[in-house]
């Protein structure tokens, strides 16, 4: 609790003492819980001055481009951690031992197989579907396997959740390639790590033997980490929305991943990789600029700007140093590496970025790198899903163990007709 106080005086006289909360670290938030007893409400649109929850999670600073996991800033967690190790870390609070980590990695790897039924689904799909359509629709699928065993209220029970998420995510994601070309489902290879597993899965077929190159492999391990989470984003606050209601998880993750989809959030990654294509050479940066300053034009630099960082987003650095090591390991000379860097150079000196604290964000070069690797543009917001699961459950699981079971119903200040007689058609 803070010592600071606040009260709210209205013009009618009302007046209330308001709570405030205080975190370890960040600002502060007036606790407004009274007020809907006191047929008052807050009007917030788009929520950026509500805290839905408490979190020990994550941490954002947005202003100085701060982002840590459980207290560990997120620079030194992608040089230097396995994906799964910050996955335990957002799971249960602490970095795991030796031993902790191996039993994890050992029980990840006991769940990396689907349902045999659940390849099914996917032949109802059409070939050419966006594998985002194909990715909510059958990680959806996954509750009707565990449905009737499942007790959300037990905590054992929620932790093989996780765990069944964590391992099945990387399986789902690559049927979702493998069916959109026509080539046959690769099983998991669970001696393989699990960013190796996932190439494994997207790159092999049973007609030759397949080695995992290992700079693909780091950075995948990378591009992973710095997706894992990501506080109450759109994504993550629709997936404590819909479990608030006792829901399946695995219908939650679904709803989170469909909420991922758009362009404003996990969508961008391939919004910003198609407009580089669309730019295409630096001559014709300064024309996207002025369209993205023009009110008039919908288009904006995709791959710019945040909701709460309002300074260069520190995914974004680790992204940008990344995708240099693997051109230069691949020795790929991408031309679309050069517009964005040029593009990034234009942005970062232009009046209209600078006074609107407009940086660029995780997705500017993640897209370079994923493609650089193989990957298709379409599954980009896929692997961007595939990666954050372990935050979406993270919270989930947090939100029952502090809070319980809640369930989320915002409020409306309702602009409609006021009460008027129905009168029956002739
Ligand atoms: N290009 C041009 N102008 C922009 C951009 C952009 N990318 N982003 C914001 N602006 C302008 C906007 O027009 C507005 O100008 P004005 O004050 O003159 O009306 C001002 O900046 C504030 O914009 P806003 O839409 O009120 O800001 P927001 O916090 O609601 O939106 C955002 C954040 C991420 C949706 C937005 O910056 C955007 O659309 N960026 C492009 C999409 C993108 O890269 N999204 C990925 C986000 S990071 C991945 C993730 O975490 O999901």
């Amino acid at each position: 609790m803070s010592d600071l106080t606040a009260k709210l005086s209205l013009s009618d006289g009302r007046e209330f003492d308001l709570e405030i909360h205080k975190g370890t670290l960040g600002y502060d938030a007036v606790d407004v819980q009274v007020l809907s007893k006191n047929h008052l409400f807050t009007y917030d649109p788009g929520l950026m001055s509500t805290a839905m929850c408490k979190s020990e999670i994550t941490y954002i600073d947005g202003d100085q481009g701060v982002l840590l996991h459980r207290g560990y800033p997120i620079h030194d967690l992608a040089q230097n951690a396995d994906y799964l190790e910050v996955a335990y870390l957002l799971l249960y609070g602490e970095r795991p031992t030796k031993e902790q980590r191996d039993a994890f990695n050992k029980q990840v790897r006991n769940h990396t197989l689907v349902h045999e039924q659940i390849s099914r689904f996917f032949h109802g799909f059409r070939r050419d579907s966006h594998p985002m359509a194909v990715m909510c629709g059958v990680s959806g699928a996954l509750a009707a396997f565990y449905h009737e065993a499942l007790d959300i209220h037990n905590e054992e029970d929620r932790d093989l959740t996780a765990i069944r998420l964590l391992a099945k995510m990387p399986t789902l994601a690559a049927m979702c390639y493998k069916y959109s070309i026509g080539h046959p489902f690769m099983f998991p290879q669970n001696r393989l790590s699990y960013a190796g597993n996932f190439l494994y899965m997207m790159f092999a077929t049973p007609c030759e033997p397949y080695e995992v190159n290992p700079v693909l492999e780091k950075a995948v391990n990378r591009i992973f980490i710095l997706h894992a989470d990501h506080e109450q984003n759109a994504s993550t606050s629709t997936v404590r929305t819909a479990a608030s209601s006792g829901a399946n998880p695995f219908a939650c993750i679904a709803a989170g991943i469909a909420s991922l989809w758009g362009p404003a959030h996990g969508g961008a990654n391939e919004a910003c990789i198609k407009m580089l294509e669309e730019i295409g050479s630096v001559d014709r940066i300064p024309e996207f600029i002025e369209r993205a300053k023009d009110k008039n034009d919908p288009f904006r630099l995709m791959g710019f700007g945040h909701r709460v960082y309002k300074n260069y987003d520190p995914r974004a650095k680790v992204m940008r140093e990344t995708c240099h090591e693997v051109l230069q390991e691949l020795g790929i000379n991408n031309p679309l590496l050069e517009v964005a860097m040029e593009l990034e150079r234009i942005a970062l000196t232009d009046q209209y970025f600078i006074e609107r604290n407009l940086y660029p964000n995780v997705d500017f070069y993640s897209g370079i790198i994923l493609k650089a690797i193989g990957i298709p543009v379409s599954m980009f917001t896929v692997i961007f899903a595939l990666a954050r699961t372990v935050g979406w459950i993270s919270h989930w699981k947090e939100m029952y163990n502090t809070m319980g079971l809640k369930i989320v119903r915002p409020r409306q200040v309702y602009t409609g007709h006021t009460e008027r007689a129905f009168e029956k058609l002739d």
